[in-house]
């Protein structure tokens, strides 16, 4: 079956690409920009560089910066709202993957009505959105390239998965030079997130040959370049590796989908409040020890691309190595168990259930090379629990 793929129309990547901001917008024909941010990066380097680019081009611009950690239904129809006020033909939205996220979600909303979780998966967006130019300012979500915003409905507290070509930016600045300043657990976090999307992406039922290409480069590029970052966060090169290989995971699992770990990682972090990537991490071992019998090849070309396996060592080698890896990398980033994390034992026991219910209502785990029935995702939940 061939394989539809969506991506932005316009990337401008390297170090210093910011500064093509205005030049981006020109080229595609947009002129009144609503800069989608975070109050934390309202008057920081990034954001202030941006909108001196904008100034000195006679771009005029307006701000929405209440978006917050893990966006929120209330955020982005706050944000919906300050569009409908105002006359834009564009968003720009500069930041982490929340920011991003919250400006798609503005951006579906102001073009279709409604609520949310109208859009919720499996639903379609009937109307493209607004468009979007994604300014990331850490290299992790890859959400500057993808087909997907990831939105917590404020009344259930579900982490909803909306997929379509409006959340796909209409541009993207790829500038690693905006993450040099990114503290070690931010660089750690975001880093481990980008590698999940690449391994799943690989792995996943909906792989093709496409995204397999973009899949391999960007566990070459984070693999071996994340200890580096997080080491020695002025090091030009492991960040742009790390940029790179973000960016290019983003790529690759927009057109073939995450599996299991994020579809049991996102109810984590939706009950607990355990950031993204951090509880990608936490659950990575473990499932990929559970899927790896049902894609042996698969996860071996993983280990080799990873640099942990030797091209002709055999799959059942290859596999017991990338397991080993991805274990003593959480050692080594100090990712912690749930339990170490401080999630309370009873209430994340109790709330198993639903959690398993939520992690394959999102149809993550139906791309997964192993499908679990839910009593099987109530005991990988309790297997990593620690
Ligand atoms: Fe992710």
């Amino acid at each position: 079956m061939a394989a539809t793929i969506t991506m932005p129309r316009l990337m401008a990547v390297g170090g210093g690409a910011l500064a093509e901001l205005p030049g981006t917008l020109q080229r595609i024909g947009l002129s009144r920009p609503l800069v989608v941010t975070d109050p934390f990066l309202v008057h920081s380097g990034p954001l202030e560089r941006a909108t001196a680019f904008l100034d000195r081009a006679g771009i005029r611009w307006n701000v929405f910066s209440e978006t917050v950690a893990d966006p929120t239904t209330a955020v982005v129809e706050a944000g919906a709202r300050r569009l409908a006020e105002g006359h834009y033909d564009c968003l720009v939205a500069i930041g982490g993957g929340s920011s991003i996220d919250t400006a798609k979600g503005m951006s579906v909303l102001f073009a279709n009505g409604g609520k949310m979780r109208d859009y919720k998966v499996p639903a379609e967006i009937p109307n493209p959105g607004l468009p979007i130019v994604a300014i990331p300012t850490t290299a992790g979500t890859g959400s500057e390239v993808t087909r997907f915003t990831v939105i917590t409905d404020t009344e259930t507290d579900e982490k909803m998965l909306i997929a379509g070509l409006a959340c796909c930016p209409l541009a993207a600045i790829v500038d690693f030079e905006l993450t040099l300043s990114m503290p070690l657990r931010l660089t750690a976090d975001t880093g481990l997130d980008s590698l999940t999307h690449a391994i799943e992406a690989y792995v996943s039922r909906r792989a093709n040959p496409f995204t397999d290409g973009l899949a391999k480069s960007a566990m070459r590029l984070i693999a071996r370049n994340i200890r580096t970052a997080c080491a020695e966060p002025s090091n030009r090169a492991a960040r742009e590796a790390m940029m790179l290989g973000a960016t290019t995971a983003g790529m690759a699992f927009s057109n073939a989908s995450v599996c299991l770990v994020h579809g049991m990682s996102r109810p984590i972090g939706a009950f607990f409040h355990v950031t993204h990537g951090l509880s990608n991490a936490m659950l990575l071992p473990e499932i990929t020890a559970f899927s790896v019998p049902a894609a042996l090849e698969r996860y071996a070309d993983c280990a080799r691309a990873m640099g942990v396996a030797d091209e002709d060592e055999g799959n059942q080698a290859a596999t017991a190595r990338l397991l080993d890896e991805l274990r003593r990398l959480n050692h080594d980033l100090e990712v912690p168990t749930p339990r170490a994390w401080g999630i309370d034992g009873a209430r994340y026991e109790e709330l198993l259930p639903v959690m398993a219910q939520q992690a394959l209502a999102s149809g993550s785990p139906a791309n997964n090379p192993r499908v679990p029935a839910a009593a099987e995702i109530i005991e990988l939940y309790r297997r990593v629990y620690g």
